[in-house]
This record gives structure tokens, sequence and C-alpha cells, in this order.
């Protein structure tokens, strides 16, 4: 069972005083509301003179022969068509109001569950699925706004039509209404409850083409692997019995369908030639006139129609309440990091770059309680220092970065930034102050000078140019087909893997923070680039600080400080020289891989 059926399937049963959560959705728009609120009961009423106004017709223009017939037929032919002038606007117009409501309040529930969910800490994106978040932004809020947009109308609509239509049967004839409405009961309720069934069905069929998709998506977007261990046949295979499956689920709703046509039809107009029938043998015996049957069998009609859609509209209005508890849920969920309420302000700067240190840091990811990731880590980190960060894989050196950008709190111990806990400083303060090369390079689908310019926004093209010089990408960007304005595909995918570096480091000086955090920068890169890049980032480094995390010794040699780290410890602390001479992990290391280069 994929993740989109499970969420269809939570959607079925919810209560309904759960759409009161709309509600400050729908606030602002009081007046639209009112509007349509009164182009409903003018298209209802209007519906509602339709019968009588046809029995008129009937009655006194057919049925009396005479002198005055003919002034009769038009002047009711005038008024019938009068009234469906009203009916014709004024449905139109609630029409008009209604979808704009429900457009409208979609449109401003998207925004605020994508403005909530992009300001969750990492945590949140560790433990939601990205696809999730997708399918309440779209699938969801779709189901609000057909709720919004035309099932609150319809619910009044035929509410309204149902007791008009009530009334006006019984002021017709009491016998024939008495019979048909036990009629209708018999026959609208089976339709009622199969047609629940059918719904059923058709919804079991969406989530199963969207299964499909959802598989599809996945794979397309992994084609390389797939072609590189020749599953093609294998994933076409996967997805061919998906489809099937969706096609099967689709041709039971479809005899479902059938079956319901054949026995709504039979039964409606059962019912309906019976009740003529007694209608006729009433007008014969002189007990009606053929105008009220007339009159009687369309509010028969509009009566039994308005029965059926708010059945349907019942089944609307709960799947749109699971949809709405979803939101809300969603809505709810409050990022554990936050700025606080009176952020304290960084110091001015004096020169050099920013001052870092973490106290006694204890920190293990929320997900994974029992394993730190760093225990007891204390560093201090002048401002204008060059730190670089080696060890094993897992030993914690990228976690110590996402500290930094207080992505997340640890559990135990402070961070301070120019000398103030980082919980008190303003979030975006912290984060604007700081610039990262992340191990996974993030490449935007736009063009390279877009994606360096997401540095600082407000760069002109020609400090990313010369911002693109130092990082070494100037070079290979000229080259590319539109130059700056190449676009760069899909995550990057019309880049290398080193050309993905250089426009992120490119990006990170364009900020020009005093804090830049260097993770893995330039492991992608041959020797010729990394050594120009190198430079380029020599030259960023002057003032301001730096901490560079590197797998490759060759990259830190020159680091005023070298930290090793082990599973969450600083294990050793010199410069390049003096490690070497401690002779611990670091000369360890060092020799392995110095040894492995000759
Ligand atoms: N989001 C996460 N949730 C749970 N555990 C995590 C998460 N990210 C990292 N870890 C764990 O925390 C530990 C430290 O990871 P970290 O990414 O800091 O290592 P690293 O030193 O950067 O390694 P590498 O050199 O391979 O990048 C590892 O044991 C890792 O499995
Ligand atoms: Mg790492």
């Amino acid at each position: 069972m994929t993740k989109t059926s499970i969420i269809a399937r939570k959607s079925q049963k919810s209560s309904l005083a759960t759409l009161k959560g709309l509600l400050p959705f729908l606030a602002p728009y009081k007046r639209e509301f009112i509007l349509a609120g009164i182009a409903l009961v003018v298209a209802a009423c209007a519906t509602l003179a339709i019968p009588y106004a046809f029995k008129q017709m009937i009655d006194l223009g057919f049925g009396a022969a005479g002198s005055k017939s003919i002034r009769h037929v038009d002047l009711y032919f005038l008024a019938l068509f009068g009234v469906a002038c009203v009916l014709a606007i004024s449905t139109a117009a609630r029409f008009y109001t209604v979808s704009w409501l429900g457009e409208r309040v979609t449109a401003d529930m998207r925004n605020a569950v994508y403005r909530h969910v992009v300001t969750q800490s990492p945590q949140f994106f560790e433990t939601t699925q990205t696809g999730e978040v997708l399918s309440r932004l779209t699938t969801d809020t779709t189901l609000i706004q057909a709720v919004v947009g035309t099932s609150i109308s319809m619910a009044l609509r035929n509410t309204l039509l149902f007791a008009g239509g009530l009334a006006m049967l019984f002021v017709t004839s009491v016998r024939l209404s008495s019979i048909i409405i036990v009629l209708l009961a018999a026959v609208v309720l089976p339709i009622v409850l199969f047609g629940r069934r059918v719904r059923k069905l058709s919804r079991d069929s969406q989530d199963r083409i969207a299964d499909a998709s959802a598989m599809a998506g996945e794979i397309l977007n992994a084609m390389p692997i797939v072609q590189a261990f020749t599953h093609e046949a294998v994933e076409s295979g996967r997805f061919g019995a998906s489809v099937e499956n969706a096609f099967k689920t689709a041709m039971r709703r479809i005899r479902a369908r059938s079956l319901l046509t054949v026995i709504a039809i039979l039964l409606v107009f059962g019912a309906i030639v019976f009740v003529l029938w007694l209608g006729a043998h009433a007008v014969i015996q002189g007990a009606m006139t053929g105008g009220e049957l007339g009159q009687f069998i369309l509010y028969a009609a509009i009566v039994a129609g308005s029965i059926g859609a708010l059945a349907e509209v019942l089944g609307e209005a709960q799947r749109a309440a699971g949809a709405t508890e979803r939101l809300l849920e969603l809505m709810s969920v409050r990022s554990p990091i936050q700025s606080p309420a009176n952020p304290l302000p960084l110091p001015p700067r004096i020169g050099n770059g920013a001052a870092v240190a973490l106290k006694d840091v204890v920190f293990h990811y929320p997900s994974r309680p029992q394993a730190a990731s760093l225990s007891h880590l204390s560093l201090a980190i002048e401002p204008g220092e060059t730190v670089a960060v080696v060890g094993p894989s897992g030993a914690g050196k990228t976690t110590l970065f996402q500290l930094l950008l207080r992505f997340y709190d640890p559990q135990q111990g402070s961070v301070t930034f120019d000398g103030v806990d980082i919980r008190q400083l303003d979030l975006h303060a912290l984060r604007d102050a700081i610039g990262i090369v992340p191990q996974d390079t993030v490449i935007f689908s736009a063009d390279a000078m877009e994606n360096i310019r997401y540095g600082r926004v407000d760069a002109s093209d020609e400090e990313v140019i010369a911002t693109a010089r130092m990082a070494a990408a100037h070079e290979f960007i000229e080259k590319l087909p539109q130059g700056y304005r190449s676009f760069l595909g899909e995550r990057g995918v019309r880049l290398s893997g080193g050309q993905r570096q250089r426009i992120a480091i490119a990006r990170a000086m364009l900020k020009n923070p005093p804090l830049l955090l260097l993770d893995e920068a330039t492991s992608a890169l041959d020797a010729e680039s990394e050594r120009l890049v190198q430079s380029a980032l020599e030259a960023a480094m002057v003032g301001r600080t730096t901490l560079i995390i590197a797998h490759r010794l060759a990259t830190v040699q020159r680091a005023d400080r070298i930290i090793v780290m082990e599973s969450g410890h600083i294990v050793e602390t010199g410069t390049h020289a003096s490690l070497i001479a401690l002779g611990g992990i670091y000369a360890n290391l060092a020799a392995l891989q110095f040894h492995a280069n000759r």
C-alpha cells in the first residue's frame, strides 16, 4: 500500500465538525458569501416557480379555450420566459461567485500551508515525506475547493429546493404527495446507497492511478541507475502491473455504474409512471386539472433530484472534512527551531569574520536518540581563523555544521556566534551571516546566473560574474551554449559534479558572509580545478572565519588549525606539522593518503 492510498483511506471518515477549521480562511470573504447566498435563493425561487408557471400555462393557456386564450397564451409564455431569464442570470451569478470563492480559498490555503512548511526545521523533513506534503498541497486542497466551490452552494440550493418542492407538492395534491413521498423514499434510498459504493470505487481507481504515477515519478528520476542495472523490463513490468490494477479497479466501477444506471432509470421511471397513472385517473375523474398534474410531476422531480444531490454533497463534505483535518494538522506542526521573541542583536563586527564557539555540546539527531552524533564537544574559533575538520566518515563533521546553522539545537551545551548564544539570535540574522557549500550541492532548475545569484538576490550581473571568476567557474560557464543564461537542467543534471560544486562555491562566496562553511567543497574536482578553486577560496577566506571539512588532506594542510574528529569527539588538534609529529590518527591518515598518492 503506497502513501497516496493511505492518505485517501484516512480521508473516508471524519467528523463534519472539522470543517469549522476552514472558517479562518472563509472569513475574509463575507461579502462574496452574501452575494452568493442571494444569487442562490433567487435561483431556487425561480426553479420552484417554473412548475407553477407551467401549470398556469397549461390550464389557463391551453385548457380554457375561448376568446381570452390567445392573450393568455402570450402572457404566460412571456411569464415563463421571464422566470427562465431570472433563473439563468441568478444561476450564472451563483456559479461565478461560488467558484470564485472556491478557487480563492484554495489558493489562500495552498499559500498558507506552503509558507508554513518552508519554515519547518530539517527534523520535520526527516519524518515527513515530501510526497505527503505535496499530496496535501494538491489533493487535499482540491477536495476543499470542491466543498467551498460547489458543495456548500449545492447543499443550500438543494435544501431550499427540497423544502420548497415538498411544500408545493402538498399544496398541489395531498393524496398524491403522500403516495409519492413513500415511493421516493423507496426509490431514492437504494439509489443513493448504491451510488455511494460507486463513488468509493471511483476514488479507489483514482488512488490506483496515483500509485502508478508515484512509482513512475520515482523511477523516471533514477533513469541512469535503472539502465545501468538493466532494470528497464522489470520497471516496465512493475508499472504495467500497477496500470493493470488501476484498469481492473476502473472496470469494477464501470460495472457497478452500469448496474446503477439500469436500476435508477427503471425505479425512477416506474415511480413516475405509476404516479402519472394515478394522476391520470384523478384528472379523468375531475379531481385534478391537467396542469396540476404537470406541476405535481415537476415538483416531484425537483424533490427527488434534491435528495440525490444532498446525499452526494454529504459524501463530498465528509471527504473534505478529512482533508481539512490533515491540513490543519500540518498547519499546527510548530518547528522546534524558532527565533526568540526578543532576539539579541549581533554585536558590531570589528574586522575579521565571526567568532564561533561550541561549549560541551551533546547532540543526537531526534530520530536517533540512542546514538550521540556529538558528545561533549568543545571548540573555540577566533575571528578570521581557518579551521580544517577531518575525520572518518560518520565522525560528526557535517553535524557540526548543522548545529552552527541552527538546523538543530543541541540537547546539552551551547553554540555561540560572536559571543552570543545562537538560540538568542534572530534565526535569519544568524543564517545570513553564514555561507555554506554543502556536501551535496544543490542546483535549481534555472540558469547559471540565477543559480549563483541565489547567494545574494540583489547582486548585479557583474558581481555574479566576478564571483564566478574567483570560484573558477567563469571559464566553463562561458563555454555553455548560452553562457550565463544556460539552463542547468533539473537538479543541475547538465553539469558535471565538479562544475556543480564550483557553482555552489560561487554562490556561497557571493553572499560574502563573515563565516564560511565548506563541506567537502572541492571533493569532486580534479587536481587542476581544485588548485584553482583552492586559491580562490584562500582569497575568499581573507577577512572571514572559515571551517573546511575535507577528506583529502592536501586541501587542509594550509589551515591555521586542524581538528581531527572521531565518533563525535575531537581527538586531536594542531597544525599539519604538529599533528604529523604527534603520530596519531592524523599522521596515520596522512601516511595512508600520501602513500597511496605516490
Ligand atoms: N538526519 C540524520 N538523522 C539521524 N542520524 C543522522 C542524520 N544525519 C547524520 N546522522 C548520523 O550522525 C552521525 C554523524 O553524521 P555526519 O553527517 O555528521 O558525519 P560526517 O562526519 O559528515 O561523515 P561524512 O564524512 O561521511 O560526510 C552518523 O552516524 C550519521 O549516521
Ligand atoms: Mg558529512
